[in-house]
């Protein structure tokens, strides 16, 4: 049996309409509000989930492809996910929350005043999810729009003028003492002076400094110069990697040999692989749906192409679902991977249907072709990849109470009795939860 491992929740359509689009998920809540998300912070928390983090892109995208983006909902609209992490700190007390932010969006003085502000507010269980889109800079700034190693360079400079600034109070600047009735030693405080490539700003901070830790900051990029920023930079690194063990084992060298390269130890970041499992009730159940995935009705053909109209701002809805599909209708803004990631290895002459197709197939967790299984099945992965070294993983998926209870209603009973997902939390926070093992 190996040991405990973490467990987050990417909320994957950010704080936007949840369950848009799929009718069984038609149940009247109003994702403006807080009490959706509020619900589901505490389900993860009675689950003994370490954090959650919120998807999010500040952008509705160019302005060509506006409708494709909204039509169904799929790229906007989305509210602010650090405006909505005070209310899910405010439902739970242990649960880490990490919105998406973009350095591109944030000015570093207002950002560290903001996010220290926060993590005393939750009693240090704020995370940031760090991402590097470039698409959005026109909303910021009419500044010339960053090459994406250049958008690194600008994250790790943002990154450490903020700790410069959570650290400009140095040891013994806060001193409280009623009896003297000193609050403060102001010859403490470091000035900071910061003349940087993309930012200029003087510190000190506004703010007092943390007792049990800096807010964790979560990465998700994956290409070299991604990978070599989490192993500089972060607590928590997401990965999107295939779930077989040399591919595991060497994503997890990659980071940690960043890490070391960085003067850090491998054990100052924790790797989660982002999974989104369909847990059945029985292994015939999962069988079932398997065999279905491979004969999607059109319903579900045109359910899809919507998604990737908006991931792709290309329209393939007014598409004839029966002849080949001609790649010229992809504009250059378009990615040639994620067009290749679409076409596979079934070439131009596949009709559309062929390639919706190939996306609606799922497989069975049991021979490890797909991600659909019982609870079982789904404990059994996860203790493989623990036996690999595996910090944690990654559950994939919407707010919705519904998608919640149907991954963890079965499974959370199933992790406990193994010994892989905890009973209990740490005091100290989010990163004082993620050092616990
Ligand atoms: C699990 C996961 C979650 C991500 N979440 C976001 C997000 O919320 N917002 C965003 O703009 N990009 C997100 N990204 C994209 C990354 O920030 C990054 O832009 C992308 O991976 C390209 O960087 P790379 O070339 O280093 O991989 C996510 C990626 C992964 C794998």
């Amino acid at each position: 049996m190996t040991g405990p491992q973490h467990f987050g929740w990417f909320l994957a359509r950010g704080f936007g309409p949840q369950g848009w689009g799929y009718p069984s998920l038609d149940w009247d809540y109003d994702w403006t509000r807080p009490e959706i998300y509020q619900e589901a912070a505490r389900t993860l928390e009675r689950a003994g989930f370490d954090l959650v983090i919120i998807e999010d892109a500040p952008s509705l995208g160019s302005p060509d492809t506006l409708d494709l983006r909204v039509r169904h909902a799929f790229g906007g609209p989305k509210h602010d996910p650090l405006l909505l992490a005070p209310y899910l700190f405010q439902a739970t007390r242990h649960l880490g929350v990490v919105p998406t932010v973009n350095p591109a969006a944030y000015l570093p003085y207002t950002a560290a005043r903001q996010f220290s502000t926060l993590q005393h507010l939750s009693g240090h269980r704020l995370g940031l999810n760090v991402v590097t889109d470039t698409g959005s800079a026109r909303h910021f700034s009419a500044a010339e729009q960053l090459g994406h190693d250049a958008a690194y360079d600008r994250a790790e400079e943002w990154l450490a003028g903020i700790r410069s600034l959570w650290r400009s109070w140095g040891d013994g600047a806060l001193i409280g003492d009623r009896d003297t009735d000193l609050f403060a030693d102001g010859s403490k405080l470091h000035s900071v002076t910061h003349r940087g490539e993309h930012y200029a700003f003087d510190g000190p901070l506004n703010a007092v400094p943390f007792t049990d830790g800096e807010p964790a900051v979560v990465s998700p990029g994956g290409s070299g110069r991604g990978l070599g920023f989490a192993g500089a930079n972060s607590d928590v690194q997401l990965a999107l990697a295939p779930l077989n063990e040399a591919s595991v084992r060497a994503y997890r060298a990659k980071i940690h040999d960043a890490a070391i390269a960085a003067g850090r130890s491998a054990s100052d970041i924790k790797i989660l692989f982002a999974i989104q499992p369909v847990i059945t009730s029985s292994a015939e159940e999962a069988d079932r749906i398997v065999a279905a995935s491979a004969h999607p009705d059109d319903e579900a053909l045109v359910q899809i192409a919507r998604k990737q109209s908006s991931d792709l701002e290309t329209d393939l809805t007014a598409l004839d679902l029966d002849r080949p599909l001609d790649t010229s209708v992809f504009g250059e803004h378009v990615s040639r991977g994620s067009i290749q990631r679409l076409i596979g290895d079934r070439g131009e002459d596949a009709p559309l249907r062929a390639h919706l197709t190939a996306l609606a197939r799922t497989g069975r967790i049991a021979d490890r072709s797909g991600f659909v299984g019982t609870a079982e099945e789904f404990a059994d992965l996860i203790e493989e990849l623990g036996d690999w070294g595996n910090d944690g993983v990654l559950l994939w998926g919407d707010f919705h109470p519904v998608t919640l209870h149907r991954t963890l209603d079965e499974l959370v009973p199933v992790l406990r009795r193994r010994g892989i997902l905890r009973r209990e939390y740490v005091d100290g926070g989010l990163q004082a939860n993620l050092r616990a093992f």
